[in-house]
């Protein structure tokens, strides 16, 4: 069996009631060479198991990270999980060289309309500017930061969008997929 080049960390704290996330966690985990790892699942009482989620880690080229953005920023298990997993001398600090090289992918879906993620809208500044500490910490570990894709108005997407938003993530995981990848309808 070939070993997985992706590992998708999922976040999601209510997964039942997803839309969007839902079908994409769905089509990703069916992908030869992806490794779902669903941390509210594992995890529902926050006590991560550090040991496990390096050596997943280490095993990987790219992390992906898929979530539902809340309150600007990750659900809390995955921020828990940046700030216990990614300890000192393993992800920086001297010695700190497990993540160097690797690649991180954030699928990120929002509430927010496109254009409320702007200056003049709603939430004042582009979506960017809200994924600024997770492109922050790839770099201080040495991770190569891979453009992000986020499928807004996620809570009124219609099935299409939703389908269409999936296409879009199975493309740019195409590097890393063994060559003779299908993707699942
Ligand atoms: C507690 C909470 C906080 C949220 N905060 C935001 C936010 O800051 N910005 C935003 O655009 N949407 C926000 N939302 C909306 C979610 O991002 C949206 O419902 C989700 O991405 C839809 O994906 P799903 O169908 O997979 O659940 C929030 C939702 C919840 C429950």
């Amino acid at each position: 069996m070939t070993p997985s080049r992706i590992l998708v960390i999922y976040a999601h704290p209510a997964p039942r009631r997803s839309r969007a996330n839902k079908p994409l966690a769905r089509a990703l985990a069916s992908l030869p060479g992806v490794a779902m790892h669903d941390l509210y699942w594992h995890y529902p009482d926050f006590d991560i198991d550090v040991r496990i989620e390096q050596a997943a880690v280490e095993a990987a080229e790219l992390i992906v990270f898929q979530f539902p953005v809340q309150w600007y920023a990750t659900p809390s298990l995955l921020k828990e999980w940046l700030d216990v997993v990614l300890e000192m001398g393993w992800a920086y600090g001297p010695g700190g060289t497990a993540l160097r090289g690797k690649h991180l992918m954030v699928l990120a879906t929002t509430g927010g309309r496109a254009h409320s993620y702007s200056q003049a809208g709603t939430h004042g500044y582009t979506f960017d500017m809200f994924l600024l500490p997770l492109q922050r910490t790839a770099a201080l570990c040495g991770m190569q930061w891979e453009p992000p894709h986020v499928l807004h108005d996620a809570d009124d997407a219609s099935p299409e969008a939703i389908d269409a938003h999936i296409a879009q993530v199975r493309a740019a995981l195409q590097p890393w997929l063994p060559d003779d990848a299908d993707f699942p309808a």
